[in-house]
């Protein structure tokens, strides 16, 4: 039973950690320096977790690194599971519902994504004002666990207001030149077209990725207040006017994961 995974992967982590965390954060490609700022840290591998599933990418470590970010205990993942590489919505949020069981109150989520909006550009960083899921990738499918969530989860805030208001004082007081916008998740691994881009454009999104919505609802789900924050990488098909790869993805990711760590540090000290 899905529950009963979820608590074994809980109830190993548990038993290493002395204090539990409030906040987890989710590291997209090239953003795992985050654990860097961290103190006092504790690396649970994935593969020691009972139950967690294994992350495929170059550039996900996959490593769970709990310690403190000022006075926060926070748990961080470094490397996170993706449709593409052939998991279940359910198996990509094991790891949110885990968090839930450990007492995780609040579930910050960041991506690597190509702009769609052109008034972007490769290194800004988009704060996920809302998300359009085009592939209907949902972990919520199938029999509810009422210990988990409620079957019918509103989504009318999927990010929280106040955590983005925090977020945006915070950006502004250390003169971070962030954007704002839609998430659109497409399934990947392979990069959109140029006319799927046009057509995401079209219907409303700002940036597009291979993960984090099904994180949101999940966390959402689990009643916790989530925040998400895209690292631009590059501009989408057709509006780069060069090729994909996911080499510069990393690059750029890791070049702006100093602008980003500065702002989650001063950040998780004001939640
Ligand atoms: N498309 C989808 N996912 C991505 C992109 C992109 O252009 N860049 C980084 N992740």
């Amino acid at each position: 039973m899905y529950y009963d995974k979820i608590k074994k992967s809980a109830d190993y982590i548990r038993e290493k950690l002395s204090e539990m965390p409030e906040t987890a954060i989710i590291l997209g490609s090239g953003l795992g320096g985050i654990v860097d700022i961290m103190e006092n840290k504790t690396v649970i591998p994935y593969s020691e977790i009972p139950e967690f599933p294994q992350s495929t990418v170059a550039g996900h470590a996959g490593n769970l690194v709990v310690g403190k970010i000022g006075s926060q205990v926070v748990a961080a993942m470094q490397g996170r599971f993706h449709y593409y590489e052939g998991f279940s919505a359910k198996e990509i949020c094991h790891p949110v519902y885990v968090m839930k069981l450990l007492g995780v109150k609040n579930l910050v989520v960041t991506n690597a994504a190509g702009g769609v909006n052109r008034d972007f550009k490769p290194g800004d960083l988009m704060i996920i004002d809302n998300y359009i899921n085009f592939i209907k990738v949902n972990p919520l499918i199938g029999e509810n666990d009422e210990r988990l969530g409620p079957r019918f989860p509103d989504m009318s805030e999927p990010y929280a207001p106040e955590i983005l208001e925090k977020a945006i004082k915070s950006a502004e007081k250390l003169g971070i030149d962030y954007k704002r916008g839609v998430y659109a998740l497409f399934n990947g691994p392979c990069y959109e077209s140029a006319a799927e881009i046009r057509a995401f454009a079209a219907l409303g999104a700002d940036a597009v990725g291979m993960s984090t919505i099904p994180e949101t609802i999940a966390g959402n789900h689990a009643g916790m207040r989530v925040f998400a924050i895209s690292c631009i990488t590059n501009m989408a098909t057709g509006i780069a006017t060069v090729k994909h790869s996911h080499e510069e993805v990393v690059r750029v990711a890791n070049e702006a994961s100093e602008n980003l760590c500065a702002w989650m540090k001063d950040l998780l000290a004001s939640m």
